[in-house]
């Protein structure tokens, strides 16, 4: 049976990554897929590791029914390159940081969340970057939810036929 392993990785690792996977968790559930695709999460920075979801990003992502609570926050390694099929990006600083740290002939492994948004999407086609939430207002944790929601599905229905292959 074919798999494939992802991590979402963001800066802090408790906004946009967990949102990230919650949302991807769900879609998988939903799709019959959760045997076949192993989903993760992590920051490429230190400052929360051990520490649960920002409680904006848990009460936005609870309202549609999304459950982060019990993920932790973790700082993402170079093994990491050896344990997911892909290393999936909140924004470019993410993918600077993950080239930093990246064993050269992996590199093809680090993609952007929102390249998977489908071209047809009126609202986020051509949109580059999941924008980091934890300075801002309510509505930054909603955008995540609205960008994690559409570029989840893409990535789903992207690995499909690679998954039935
Ligand atoms: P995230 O958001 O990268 O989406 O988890 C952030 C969380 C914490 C910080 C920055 C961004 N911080 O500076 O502590």
């Amino acid at each position: 049976m074919k798999t494939v392993s992802i991590c979402f990785v963001c800066l802090g690792n408790i906004c946009r990554s967990p949102t990230a996977e919650g949302v991807m968790r769900h879609l998988v559930d939903e799709a019959k897929l959760a045997e076949r695709i192993v989903i993760d999460s992590a920051g490429t920075g230190d400052w929360h590791i051990g520490e649960p979801p920002d409680e904006r990003a848990q009460l936005a992502a609870s309202r549609r029914g999304y459950e982060l609570a019990g993920l932790r926050g973790r700082q993402i390694a170079a093994a990491d390159f050896d344990r997911f099929d892909l290393l999936i990006a909140m924004d470019d600083k993410n993918i600077v940081a993950l080239r930093q740290i990246c064993p050269p002939h992996q590199r093809d492994k680090i993609r952007l969340l929102m390249e998977f948004v489908p071209e047809a999407d009126a609202r986020w086609s051509g949109a580059r970057e999941v924008v980091d939430p934890y300075f801002g207002g309510v509505e930054g944790f909603e955008q995540v939810l609205d960008q994690c929601e559409v570029a989840c599905r893409g990535l789903i229905a992207a690995l499909r036929p690679q998954l039935l292959a």
